[in-house]
């Protein structure tokens, strides 16, 4: 072959190890993302040109396919199987994501202790010593005798660890930590963490062990890795929690196997997370007297019901434009929120600051918190309690409250926690015990409260 054939078979392109964007030549910034030196050299298979030889493995019929998402392992660890569908599906990637701390290895080291009471598990460490881990292990109590560590930050190393012993559940914790050698960019990089995570896919499948991933993400769920594996990886369950509570919530938002729409609820203690005994009433205030700007409605999560206090706070701005803020709540919606509440409540906060959260900074979307939402604003507002135990319903923008799903569910969850005194809109079905007031409009809401023009 001329040495010009040669040059054309293997193109040699750069490729940014931030952004993954490619480029004909070499930069020193990289043009779509913007970072200084992150494009590198990489090359390309040549185009058009294979005729390939493999051994092809045995292709079944669809009737004699063996489907292992049948045969899922239950930790015993009630809420974390609940929240990922069932149990751990072997031959699955399950990525666990979450901000630095918030308990992630924690809660697998848990996970892998308590698989390891019937089988052996392979820990895999990047980032804390074998020592670290078997620290952790002995303080939560956890069997050491069954559980395998693997120190290290080579991918292949890991690989072929988990398809010579074949545990019952492998773990590699984390995903940044990790590199494939020969893969140009650092350890975290898009790149690296993409090709990670098809091996790390690759292992499972042809091992039929079943991984998790721990992979981290930052607050504005940014960084190289999560994001960029959702769609590779078979599972995705986010722990989040707020740093000034002890509760932390496992979310699924992707699974090949089962719902998304469930959740798992823990409490991080002493012996670690441990499940919390009534999940619906765990993102209440202890105290009962309600106060100014603090509301409470329940939304749902798969088949789970769980009732949420919102909490406001108005006051007056100082300078400049006025602050915006929601924790476990989209800010998006707040500002639509705030509009309809001034339009058709007369409740005027422009030149007020607004902070509203969550307790525990439980996050949800669910529509039916929209009324909550707006009285506690209203509440925090005039400063003056509101008369009812729970809210339930959709602010349209014409200002009208609606219904909102599986409404007797809802109510019925409300009222065996005594919370009998329910704001809702017309239309909603008949509870037991339940005494309600009708709300239909946000004008009936801030007329009930007479904080009209604060
Ligand atoms: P960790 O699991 O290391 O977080 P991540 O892997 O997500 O970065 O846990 C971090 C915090 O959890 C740490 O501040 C200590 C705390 N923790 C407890 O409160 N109780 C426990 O039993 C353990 C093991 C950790
Ligand atoms: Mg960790």
């Amino acid at each position: 072959m001329s040495k010009q054939r040669m040059a054309k078979a293997t193109a040699t392109i750069y490729t940014c190890a931030k952004c993954d964007a490619q480029h004909a030549k070499w930069l020193g910034q990289c043009p779509m993302c913007g970072t200084w030196g992150t494009v590198s050299a990489t090359t390309q298979p040549p185009r058009g040109t294979a005729t390939f030889s493999v051994k092809l493995p045995h292709i079944p019929t669809l009737d004699t396919v063996v489907d292992t998402a049948t045969t899922r392992i239950a930790t015993g660890i009630s809420e974390f199987d609940l929240a990922i569908g069932g149990g751990i599906v072997p031959g699955a990637l399950l990525l666990l994501a979450g901000e630095p701390g918030i308990g992630k290895s924690t809660l697998i080291l848990q996970v892998a202790g308590a698989v390891a009471q019937h089988a052996e598990i392979l820990y895999i460490t990047g980032e804390e010593t074998a020592a670290q881990v078997k620290q952790r292990a002995e303080r939560l109590g956890l069997p050491l005798g069954r559980m395998r560590i693997l120190a290290t930050i080579d991918a292949a190393v890991a690989a072929t660890a988990i398809t010579t012993m074949r545990p019952a559940l492998a773990i590699a914790d984390s995903i940044q930590t990790l590199t494939v050698p020969d893969v140009p960019s650092d350890a975290g990089g898009t790149a690296q963490v993409r090709t990670l995570a098809s091996v790390l896919l690759q292992t499972a499948k042809t091992s039929g062990v079943p991984i998790i991933a721990i992979g981290h993400v930052t607050k504005d769920g940014g960084v190289a890795g999560p994001k960029t594996l959702e769609h590779l990886v078979d599972q995705v369950a986010v722990l989040e929690g707020d740093a000034t509570s002890d509760l932390r919530v496992l979310h699924t938002t992707k699974n090949r196997y089962g719902p998304t729409d469930v959740c798992g609820v823990f409490s991080m203690g002493e012996r670690g997370l441990v499940p919390v005994a009534d999940p619906a009433a765990a993102f209440l205030t202890a105290r009962r007297d309600p106060a100014p700007g603090t509301a409470v409605t329940a939304v749902t999560m798969g088949s789970r019901t769980l009732l949420v206090e919102v909490q406001a706070l108005v006051t007056r701005s100082t300078f400049g434009t006025p602050a915006r803020r929601a924790v476990g709540f989209d800010a998006n919606r707040l500002h639509v929120l705030l509009a309809i509440l001034a339009q058709h409540g007369g409740v005027l906060l422009a030149s007020h600051d607004v902070h509203v959260a969550t307790v525990g900074g439980f996050r949800f979307t669910d529509p039916a918190a929209d009324l909550a939402v707006c009285a506690a604003l209203a509440s925090a507002a005039a400063n003056v309690p509101l008369p009812y135990d729970l809210l339930l319903g959709e602010v349209g923008l014409d200002g009208r409250i609606r219904p909102v799903s599986v409404m007797d569910r809802r109510m019925r969850e409300a009222a065996r926690l005594g919370r009998t005194r329910m704001a809702i809109p017309a239309g909603a079905p008949d509870v037991h015990g339940v005494t309600r007031t009708t709300l239909d409009t946000i004008n009936a809401l801030t007329r009930a409260l007479r904080v009209e023009h604060v």
